[in-house]
């Protein structure tokens, strides 16, 4: 089975939209609303974050997603880090309450220059990451910052993004779940068919191109 992650971000702007995209888009897939519509969205199955704490201003729990119906958590998004501080302590501490609630961590991991040639960078923070947790349970994305859409969106060919499912591979002992991220859409998903799935960003928040795409996995 291959997976489909559609990652909402911070879209779309009313619960109204959210209902009608929901409804055209829910089927077969992972979608991670942002948070506050997740208790209107009945079978949405993902979140966006979650927080470690048990009094922190704002965050969400992983037992009040579990009760809206969540089964996976986006973790350690690069957006994240790159703008709002979160660390690799943050991330491990999260991938830490959501396994012990019984989630699926989807986990992000990428380089963040083209340039850089360095897949032991990826391999060595996948190892810090997970390190002592049971990484059969995590589901893994392989997605460079600069092929998201948002930060340029140069997609990579396919050989590329293999190494950088490999560096992942490399840092955890288990044959663990790669999925593929950074501009997917109906024109490039077919690149990207070696790996276990897709995390969607912009082209999720359209109806035929969320089809296009399922149709191809
Ligand atoms: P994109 O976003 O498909 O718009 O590049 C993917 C992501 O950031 O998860």
């Amino acid at each position: 089975m291959r997976y489909l992650v559609l990652n909402w971000k911070m879209n779309p702007s009313t619960l109204k939209e959210a209902k009608a995209l929901f409804r055209k888009t829910k089927k077969g897939a992972i979608v991670c609303p942002p948070s506050i519509y997740l208790g209107h969205l009945k079978g949405c199955l993902g979140a966006q974050d979650v927080s470690w704490g048990d009094s922190y201003t704002g965050e969400i729990a992983p037992k009040m997603l579990k009760d809206m119906g969540c089964k996976y958590v986006l973790v350690g998004h690069s957006e994240r880090s790159r703008y709002l501080g979160e660390t690799e302590d943050m991330v491990s501490k999260k991938l830490r309450v959501i396994l012990e609630e019984g989630l699926t961590p989807i986990l992000f991991v990428g380089d963040e220059s083209r340039k850089s040639d360095d897949d032991g960078l990826i391999t060595d923070k996948v190892r810090r990451l997970v390190s002592g947790l049971d990484t059969e349970k995590i589901i893994f994305v392989y997605e460079p910052v600069w092929a998201i859409s948002t930060e340029g969106g140069d997609s990579p060919a396919s050989e590329e993004a293999l190494r950088g499912r490999d560096a992942i591979l490399a840092g955890v002992d288990k044959d663990v779940r790669v999925l593929y991220g950074g501009s997917v859409d109906s024109k490039t998903v077919n690149r990207y068919l070696e790996f276990d799935g897709v995390v969607v960003g912009r082209a999720s928040l359209d109806p035929k191109e969320v089809r296009k795409i399922a149709k191809q996995l």
